[in-house]
């Protein structure tokens, strides 16, 4: 068997999974692979860090970019400026690239297809972990046009809203034990404002529809401010609330958008909690697909690096996004006004007569119907909570609605509005 020599850039929670399992089962991986994988060598920033690993490390990414001996160049630094440089220098050399990062490829995908021609470049583990979203729309699915896809794309964010919903919580609670038992990290901004989401939504974008898309360019909202209010509601009618990414096909446009969602409890979907991650694909042949597992960890992703290098080593290569688009298959990013959902809305306001006649007033000018009413009782004196859900209408009509709200003395805190998923 022949020897394949691995570059690894990056050596911490996902790196050293990656050395550990190739140590670990390397008889099964060298079986599948036809090949014995060689960690050659690793390079990280701080070598006096104890790791616990045998290969040599250097400080140095030259070390690994420039060795004619290296054949697969593994990224696992994370950020977007520095791993591109890196990415375009593994390719520029000639050598397979696997990487992990979201971040970089939500900017930079196009660009690596673009330099990469021949050369493979695998990117499994940069959405949703050890689950093989990305081999499933790349080959498994490739006979459809893919209709929808809603998921779960984010392992702390759902940790929070199960913490929520389940324990009562507040959202700052569950942010802080999120952060305690590690999930989230030390700056958690990403994963709580639909950032992370918004990056591996635009990932899977790009093999379902060929869209180049970057992440100003989609609805992308986050978990910040969702209460026990929004909670208590959908829970009264039927719903849980999830972080979700959806991609949707409406003939040759393309919705995308990362948002909080009420969606029905009984959807498998709903059911995906904790830190899991979970994806339904619906596809115009096969149906409905679901895909459930690990989102983040250093083993569930180190195992998606891995498989990366083993489909490189078997010689499989095709184009790293799957397809591009052409004369006949052309879809174009829907713009976001003219998204369609139903809305819930949460008004905090003056607890006195004729406001509701005013809220109702606003809606109507912007042709939005109301299908659900509820006005709660409050502490504070002479302030109600009114919630409510509206019937199908644009991102447009609604934004246009929240701003005349916000501009009505009676309405005390700015108005909270969650999509909701009804199809
Ligand atoms: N962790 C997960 O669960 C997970 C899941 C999916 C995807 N990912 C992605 O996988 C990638 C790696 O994540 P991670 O969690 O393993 O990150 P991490 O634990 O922070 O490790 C990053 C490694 O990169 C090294 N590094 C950073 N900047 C460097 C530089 N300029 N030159 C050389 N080495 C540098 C660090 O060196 P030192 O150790 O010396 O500081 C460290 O070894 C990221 O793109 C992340 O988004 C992670």
């Amino acid at each position: 068997m022949r020897n394949i020599n691995i570059g690894i850039i990056g050596v911490g929670t996902v790196g050293r999974s990656v050395i550990k399992i190739l140590e670990e089962n390397k008889e099964i991986i060298s079986a599948r692979a036809g090949a014995h994988l060689v960690v050659k060598k690793g390079v990280v920033k701080n070598l006096s860090k104890i790791r616990n690993i045998s290969i040599p490390l250097s400080t140095n990414i030259q070390d690994i970019l420039d060795d004619e001996e290296i054949d697969i160049v593994i990224e696992l630094i994370g950020g977007v400026k520095e791993a591109y440089e890196i990415a375009k220098s593994a390719l520029k050399n000639k050598k397979a690239l696997v990487t992990a990062n979201k971040a970089m490829l939500a900017y930079h995908r196009y660009d690596l297809q673009k330099i990469a021609h021949d050369i493979p470049i695998g990117f499994e583990a940069s959405v949703c972990g050890g689950i093989p979203i990305i081999k499933a729309l790349k080959d498994g699915l490739s006979a459809n046009h893919i209709l929808a896809l809603r998921g779960i794309l984010n392992g702390t964010s759902n940790y929070i809203l199960t913490q929520m919903i389940q324990n009562n919580q507040d959202f700052q609670t569950s942010l802080k034990q999120a952060q305690e038992l590690g999930y989230a990290e030390a700056d958690p901004s990403l994963d709580i404002n639909g950032g992370d989401a918004g990056h591996k939504l635009l990932i899977l974008a790009s093999l379902a529809y060929g869209i180049d898309a970057k992440p100003k360019d989609i609805i992308i909202e986050g978990i910040q401010s969702i209460n026990a209010d929004d909670i208590e509601f959908a829970d009264e009618f039927g719903y849980a609330i999830k972080l979700l990414g959806i991609a949707k096909k409406q003939k040759d446009e393309i919705e995308l958008r990362v948002h909080p969602a009420m969606i029905d409890k009984n959807k498998m979907i709903s059911k995906v909690e904790g830190v899991m991650n979970g994806i339904s694909v619906i596809g115009d042949r096969v149906g409905e697909t679901l895909y459930y597992g690990a989102g983040a960890g250093g083993d569930p992703t180190a195992s998606a690096v891995i498989s990366d290098i083993i489909e490189i080593i078997r010689g499989k290569s095709s184009l790293m996004l799957g397809f591009e688009q052409t004369s006949q298959i052309s879809f174009k990013l829907k713009p976001k006004e003219k998204i369609q959902s139903r809305y819930y809305i949460r008004l905090s306001v003056d607890d006195k007569s004729g406001v509701l006649a005013q809220i109702a007033s606003i809606l109507t000018q912007n042709n939005i119907s109301i299908s659900t009413f509820l006005q709660k009782e409050v502490k504070q004196k002479n302030t109600a909570k009114m919630l409510l859900a509206t019937h199908m209408t644009t991102e447009l009509a609604i934004k246009n609605a929240i701003d005349e709200l916000k501009n009505l003395e009676s309405i005390l805190q700015d108005p909270y509005i969650i999509r909701i998923e009804d199809e």
